[in-house]
């Protein structure tokens, strides 16, 4: 697929009505654990075998919620052996490049972990490394229940080529919550970007470090900064961003350059030394207060039995409320998968509807099927549901799904020297070329 297409789909995806999980009732309680109760698979389970799942899931979260994911594929196959390739580094930081070593050299794990948009099509399908699974649509009925504009995400020539486990929400602004209440701090249901430098001030002055970054992976301080820049010029313009028609160095886009400068400012000062859940960690800790970080940061706050509203809070990421930046997790098929077999029983899984109701309490993100028991799901995972039926879709670039990895890559470089040298005019340059070389500025 060409570039302008794939843009094209990125468009239709952010304008297709994507109706999710609307519809009941938010309830309070937190969570519900998943249950061992959910459905079994009516076909007779497979024997033996193996198969290998590639990914960036080794947090506290992360893990759990992938070892649910096993837990649903052993019900179609309970002795095959499972072979758990992670590879540690928040964002894939360190995983996609091993994984692109072991596609060139032909040795495929039977499947990995993408994100749909330019990653999927424009890493792997574009250089013959997955099969379609579009039958898989067809026989589980996933063509009637997965939103038609996130499956389009995943389409090239008419074939689908991989299975949402989840969608995440990657403009949050996490706290923790006793911490502000022992300051007299309230955050209401959404937050400014002045509201927020008020009560970081409000913070130093009580001793008190306001921002939480883990940026070992560079990727969460470009987060950090795709998450203001959605918050500043908000969902229109930066959708411009990615068919051209805004540019990077416009006075709107340096204005969010300015505001994320002034946020690294109140970050703590270990933050080069962290990883993202590190630095989750020291929010739990409350030896720092804030944290933009998508929703994966919820499955840390599960793992470590943390209750929603009472330990920790969250509000969009401030300026940002009315959109929700799709970070959305999927699984493929290897092309000469060693395992064809066992993959396509785990594939199954992951769409069945146990299979998303069981990962995506423990995952933090909200199942990627539209007929899931809103019931079984708490408070934060109503909320994401209600923002994904109503507020405005916007990809992340910082994820894979906006732009090319190239412009994900200068991304990147750009934010390493920006967080040292806060020189405004030097990021917007940088950026501009990096869209122009990548092809998709105007
Ligand atoms: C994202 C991925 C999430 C989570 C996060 C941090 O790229 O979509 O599932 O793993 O990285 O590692």
């Amino acid at each position: 697929m060409k570039r302008k297409q794939i843009f094209i789909s990125i468009l239709l995806l952010v304008s297709l009505s994507l109706s999710a999980c609307a519809g009941a009732a938010t309830p309070t309680q937190a969570p519900a654990a998943p249950t061992a109760a959910a459905e079994q698979p009516t076909e007779k389970p497979a024997g033996g075998g193996k198969l290998e799942v590639f990914s960036w899931w080794t947090s506290g979260g992360e893990a759990a919620a992938l070892e649910a994911l096993f837990t649903q594929f052993k019900k179609y196959n309970p002795t095959a052996e499972i072979i758990n390739a992670t590879i540690a580094g928040g964002g894939g930081s360190n995983a996609r490049a091993v994984l692109q070593t072991r596609l060139a050299g032909g040795d495929p794990p039977d499947t990995w972990q993408i994100h749909p948009g330019f990653e999927l099509l424009g890493q792997y399908v574009a250089s013959g490394y997955v099969d379609p699974i579009t039958d898989l649509y067809k026989s589980e009925g996933w063509d009637k229940v997965m939103p038609a504009g996130l499956i389009e995400q995943m389409t090239k020539d008419g074939q689908i080529y991989g299975v949402l486990a989840g969608v995440h929400r990657g403009n949050g602004l996490w706290y923790n919550k006793k911490v502000l209440d022992a300051q007299g701090i309230t955050v209401g249901a959404t937050m400014s970007v002045d509201e927020f430098f008020q009560i970081a001030n409000k913070l130093i002055a009580a001793d008190i470090t306001p921002l939480c970054v883990g940026d070992t992976g560079i990727w969460a301080s470009a987060q950090l900064f795709e998450n203001t820049l959605l918050g500043v010029i908000g969902p229109e313009k930066y959708k411009g961003l990615w068919d051209g028609s805004v540019a990077f160095d416009s006075p709107e886009v340096k204005s969010a350059m300015e505001t994320y400068g002034k946020m690294l400012d109140y970050q703590n000062s270990d933050h080069s030394a962290l990883s993202w859940d590190q630095a989750i960690k020291k929010l739990m800790e409350g030896t720092c207060v804030f944290s933009s970080m998508g929703d994966w940061a919820y499955g840390e706050f599960v793992k470590a039995q943390l209750k929603d509203n009472v330990d920790f809070g969250w509000v969009s990421h401030p300026g940002s409320a009315g959109s929700f930046m799709i970070v959305a997790d999927g699984f493929v098929m290897a092309k000469n998968a060693p395992d064809k077999d066992n993959n396509t029983l785990f594939l199954k899984a992951i769409g069945s509807k146990e299979g998303q109701e069981a990962f995506n309490p423990l995952k933090g993100s909200i199942p990627a099927r539209t007929d899931v028991d809103r019931a079984k799901f708490g408070v934060y995972h109503n909320w994401s549901m209600d923002s994904f039926a109503k507020d405005a879709l916007v990809p992340s670039v910082v994820h894979g799904s906006a732009a090319p990895a190239d412009f994900q890559q200068a991304l990147n470089d750009a934010v390493t020297s920006f967080v040292v040298d806060k020189n405004v005019d030097a990021f917007a340059a940088a950026l501009v070329k990096a869209a122009q070389d990548s092809g998709f500025a105007k």
